[in-house]
């Protein structure tokens, strides 16, 4: 049963998910464009190469594995809450923060959602959507980053160590 109190921190499966889905989403970032190629190909009608049909799959195989392991969180996520904002944090500062995890949670869901309707069914409004969530992801990504950082180093609250910590829970 969920408890009706806020909890103190993350479980240790919270955690793991986070920093797995963080690094996935780090990665297709970096290398995203690596799939472009086939993607072309396949929309123009020709063959890709062996190696651009590799870099291809690698993209969509840990994007679908972001999705499963976002399903997952969302699960726990609404089973055990999140901890409170830190003691004195402002408003506005409580107002960007949400707005963050709210535009990360909804971009774990729609990356692989809107690539995989441009891959697998061919539509490029789709792929569109898809590459505009790149700038999307890395200003909010880097936002969120270093509000982390802010909080662990100048506000020296527990944000960063409760992403760190497990509290005490099974799942
Ligand atoms: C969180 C998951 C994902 C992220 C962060 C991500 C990120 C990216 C990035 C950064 C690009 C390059 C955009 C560019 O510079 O042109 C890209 C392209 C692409 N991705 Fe993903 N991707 C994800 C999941 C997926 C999945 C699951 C699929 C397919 C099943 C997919 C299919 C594609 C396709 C087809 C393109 C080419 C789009 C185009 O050129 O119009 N992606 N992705
Ligand atoms: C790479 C550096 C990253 C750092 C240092 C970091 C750090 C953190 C920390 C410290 C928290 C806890 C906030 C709190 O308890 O109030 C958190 C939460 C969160 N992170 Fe990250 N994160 C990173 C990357 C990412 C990425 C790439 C994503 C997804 C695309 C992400 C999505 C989230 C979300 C949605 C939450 C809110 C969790 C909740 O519902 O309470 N993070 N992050």
């Amino acid at each position: 049963m969920a408890s009706k109190t806020l909890p103190t921190g993350y479980s240790g499966t919270q955690i793991f998910l986070h920093w797995a889905i963080a690094a996935l989403v780090i990665f297709q970032l970096v290398f995203g464009e690596d799939i472009v190629e086939a993607y072309r190909a396949f929309r123009r009608g020709t063959q890709p190469t062996d190696e651009a049909v590799f870099d291809a799959n690698i993209h969509v195989y840990l994007g679908i594995a972001v999705f499963v392991l976002a399903v997952w969180r969302i699960a726990l996520r609404l089973k055990n809450g999140a901890p409170p904002a830190p003691a004195g944090e402002s408003a506005i500062q409580k107002l960007i923060s949400k707005l963050a995890h709210l535009v990360l949670y909804l971009a774990i869901f729609l990356m692989p959602i809107s690539g995989g309707i441009a891959w697998f069914a061919g539509v490029g409004a789709a792929g569109e959507v898809h590459e505009i969530g790149k700038p999307v992801l890395i200003i909010f990504v880097t936002l969120h980053a270093l509000g982390a950082l802010y909080q662990h180093f100048v506000a020296r609250s527990d944000v960063l160590v409760r992403m760190l910590k497990p509290v005490r829970r099974s799942v």
